[in-house]
């Protein structure tokens, strides 16, 4: 059966061939842990990898890193990263604000603070998916101690307001955080410009590199007032027993997944050579395509804007009337073998705010390998199995 995969807001794949070449290139010949051996050529060679990525993420999201690259610490995906922002941050007595866009990984983390004594304040976002910044200025005017936003929804595509969020944050001096887990690599933005606190990214999704990797790009001031909740070995200050303060071991404890990270060292390189402008134009052009065609089955409910009408990117979900979006999902891959993620995608709010919670909605996601082949086939398999 042909395969096709359309979930690449999960994942992307396939990866650049760079990228799987370079994590065996690494478990094969260099395999040396970083700072934990006798400055070894395979030694050094490892601690270059680390040092590279966090050149590359610095030079990406830009920034203050970009002078410091100590100020980059390298995580295993974006939800260890928001982890150590929030909880490093936040203490009891404090208020956050958020959105209703939110993956559980700032949901759930503002859920367990608000256990602890912590405010989180929830601003609405309108039925499409999208933040009014006039209402976030109205939940900031009262005292604020972080915001945390993501930058587009992991489920109907809603690019945030962010510069204008990041504007009024910088005026009321609220540290902003943000979620960059479905823009890093397609959307440019740059950490310093936008005065954020701390970008958080994750390495598998637009950057293309492994599962098990992701980063954070710090305000050096706000690292300096988070403290770390992982703590151990650092290869470094052996002496001591208590944790570094020193970055970018502070909040880099326990050996770091380095064949991982030398594949995204790969994929950020391939993303510098093929340019994020052009990744972005292709997947638009796929997206345009597949959304002009799911608009023309009859019943499909289409979640978030329209192209053209607000910024988005091509993360589509949907429902079809009389169908149960799982069971939908499960023919369309068992029968035509097209790959999607049905449910509630890890984000119950943004689906209560959309009006799917609890059914969820079928999400399909194109990426920058995906053809347009791909895109006439998966419509036609939708519309023929949207008619049964
Ligand atoms: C907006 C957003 N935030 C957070 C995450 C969590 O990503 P990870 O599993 O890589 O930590 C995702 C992944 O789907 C996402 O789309």
């Amino acid at each position: 059966m042909r395969k096709v995969y359309m979930n690449n807001a999960a994942t992307t794949w396939p990866k650049p061939q760079e990228v799987p070449d370079a994590v065996y290139a690494f478990m094969t010949r260099d395999g040396a842990n970083a700072s934990r051996g006798s400055a070894s050529e395979r030694d050094i060679k490892s601690l270059d990898i680390l040092f590279t990525a966090r050149m590359k993420a610095a030079s990406l999201f830009g920034g203050y890193a970009k002078a410091n690259p100590k100020y980059v610490t390298l995580t295993s995906n974006v939800t260890h990263s928001l982890n150590v922002v929030i909880k490093g941050f936040v203490k009891s007595g404090m208020r956050v604000v958020t959105t209703s866009m939110e993956h559980n990984s700032v949901v759930r983390p503002l859920r367990e603070l608000q256990q602890n004594g912590v405010a989180v304040e929830v601003i609405q976002a309108s039925l499409r998916g999208y933040v009014d910044p006039k209402k976030f200025s109205e939940a900031a005017l009262e005292r604020t101690d972080l915001a945390v936003v993501s930058h587009c929804s992991n489920v109907c595509g809603s690019v945030q307001p962010i510069e204008e969020i990041a504007e009024i944050c910088a005026k009321r001096g609220i540290p902003l955080v943000v979620d960059c887990a479905q823009t890093g690599g397609v959307l440019p933005i740059n950490a310093s410009e936008l005065g954020l606190a701390a970008l958080c990214f994750t390495g598998h999704k637009g950057l293309f590199g492994p599962q098990g990797t992701g980063g954070i790009v710090w305000k050096p001031e706000f690292a300096d007032a988070c403290s770390p909740f992982i703590v151990g070995g650092t290869g470094s200050l052996s002496h001591e027993e208590t944790q570094p303060d020193v970055m970018p071991d502070k909040f880099e404890a326990g050996t770091m997944n380095l064949p991982g990270f030398s594949g995204l060292d790969a994929a950020l390189d391939w993303i510098d050579r093929t340019g994020i402008d052009a990744i972005r134009e292709r997947e638009e052009k796929l997206g345009a395509r597949l959304e002009e065609g799911l608009l023309s089955i009859k019943g499909l409910r289409l979640l978030g804007s329209a192209r053209g009408e607000a910024p988005r990117l091509p993360v589509y979900a949907f429902n079809i009337d009389g169908k149960d979006n799982g069971e939908f999902a499960n023919d369309l891959s068992m029968t035509y073998g097209i790959e999607g993620r049905p449910g509630l995608h890890c984000s119950p709010l943004a689906h209560r705010t959309l009006g799917t919670f609890p059914e969820g909605a079928l999400r399909l996601s194109p990426g920058y390998y995906t053809t347009e082949d791909e895109i006439d086939y998966t419509i036609e398999s939708i519309r023929a199995l949207a008619s049964k």
